[in-house]
């Protein structure tokens, strides 16, 4: 349908996840030892994360690829932590320094101070957490005189509360109980446990203060969501073949790629067995797919594939049939309202494309036209038309770096290295 000239080819590696190198250096901080942390992400919220903490009096050096992080030295910072546009940062800070009873007051860009904080509040207000607040927003102010367990059924289905809680609950000696969805990404609970800290996860989780003290050595497998935007190019751009190698492997993290399969895509994961890690890795390698079929994606499906929403639906664009997104409303909570703007911009483009409440309903084989796109400072939104704009119009105009290094700091210059 598109005259692209351009195709991908070749075998790339990506710097580590970015919800893992969060919490690396969150519960890093906890520990009082020095630990190394290989291939921790560069984007700019990991490196808003790493401020906050020295803020907080934590020693964080990056030099080759290597991060040291010496912890146990947490104290109040001088002047209010600025979580910019990371709502893993301010959420699960929020959480870790109530826990330690950190006094703090955390801010954020335009973006980050219009998305719900309610989620983290609530629960940390039972937690007997003091909490000033711009009607449930930020900026806030925490005060913890004493931390109290909770016995909590989280009400939103977020890893981010999951984990907030989680780290606040490391500064009780009393078990916390959390019921929480099993599909929300379990990366902290494996962190923790990796790293013996008292915590148990069946139903419930169960965790409480810990005495661990030995530091770790660790390497964050490559970024998933991030491959997700490379994986899409090649398999709607004709001719295209790529290997990714060393990526996340982790099925709570899986779901875009288990979509892609369903719709058809020529995309093969082989899992790596490697010990001393709480994660997995494995190599993915994938080839154009002329044919996709249309899907629907629901439920605890969405969950799995939370981030990938975006570049998803661009892909629906290009199946020979309907897919439908439901059960997605959360969406409307990311950097940008993102069934909108995925919404606005496919319909700018010549797409049949219908907007509901919580999904969007994606007619696919209809021809696309360029247009010039709103992606309201949001990185994944920009990535995911970047990606539509290669098909289209073979060329990516790398007008949009100062957003996408938000999280994918690197991804111009992959793309640059795959198309031939
Ligand atoms: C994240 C959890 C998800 C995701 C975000 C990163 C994490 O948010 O959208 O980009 O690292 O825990 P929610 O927990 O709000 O779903």
């Amino acid at each position: 349908m598109y005259n692209t000239t351009k195709k991908l080819s070749g075998t790339i590696e990506l710097k580590g996840d970015k919800s893992i190198s969060h919490r690396l250096l969150m519960i890093g901080s906890l520990i009082s030892d020095k630990h190394n942390i290989k291939n921790l992400s560069q984007c700019e919220d990991v490196l808003t994360t790493m401020r906050c903490l020295q803020e907080c009096n934590i020693h964080i050096d990056h030099t080759n690829n290597l991060t040291t992080i010496i912890g146990g030295t947490l104290k109040s910072p001088k002047i209010s932590l600025n979580c910019k546009n990371s709502g893993t940062t301010a959420r699960m800070l929020t959480g870790l320094l109530a826990g330690q009873k950190i006094n703090s007051s955390l801010r954020g860009d335009s973006s980050l101070s219009k998305r719900p904080m309610k989620r983290i509040i609530k629960p940390l207000e039972a937690m007997s957490v003091n909490i000033k607040h711009a009607n449930n927003m930020l900026p806030i102010t925490i005060r913890t005189d004493d931390i109290k367990p909770i016995n909590y059924k989280m009400l939103t289905k977020s890893a981010q509360v999951k984990s907030s809680l989680m780290l606040a609950s490391l500064g009780s000696n009393k078990y916390s109980s959390i019921a929480y969805n099993k599909n929300t990404r379990d990366h902290t609970e494996k962190i923790l446990k990796y790293l013996k800290f008292d915590i148990s996860v069946k139903e419930k989780i169960k965790i409480r203060r810990s005495n661990v003290e030995k530091g770790f050595s660790l390497t964050v497998p490559g970024d998933i969501s991030n491959a997700s935007f490379i994986i899409a190019a090649c398999i709607i751009i004709p001719h295209s073949k790529i290997i990714i190698k060393n990526v996340l492997y982790n099925k709570t993290r899986l779901g875009f790629i288990n979509a892609l399969k369903k719709m058809g895509a020529n995309i093969k994961v082989v899992k790596k067995e490697r010990n001393q890690n709480p994660e997995k890795f494995c190599d993915v390698t994938v080839k154009h797919t002329p044919q996709l079929r249309g899907i629907t994606v629901s439920g605890d499906e969405i969950i799995t594939m939370i981030d990938e929403i975006p570049i998803f639906s661009i892909v629906a664009t290009q199946a020979t049939s309907q897919t439908i997104i439901k059960n997605a409303s959360d969406l409307r909570n990311k950097e940008s309202d993102r069934l909108s703007l995925v919404y606005k911009n496919l319909v700018s483009m010549g797409a049949n494309i219908i907007e509901q409440s919580d999904g969007l309903t994606i007619n696919g084989n209809k021809k696309l036209y360029n247009t010039t796109i709103k992606h309201g400072n949001d990185h994944r939104i920009a990535m995911s038309f970047e990606v539509l704009n290669l098909l289209i119009n073979s060329k990516m105009d790398k007008s949009y770096n100062e957003v996408i290094k938000i999280s994918f700091p690197e991804f111009y210059d992959l793309m640059e290295d795959l198309i031939q």
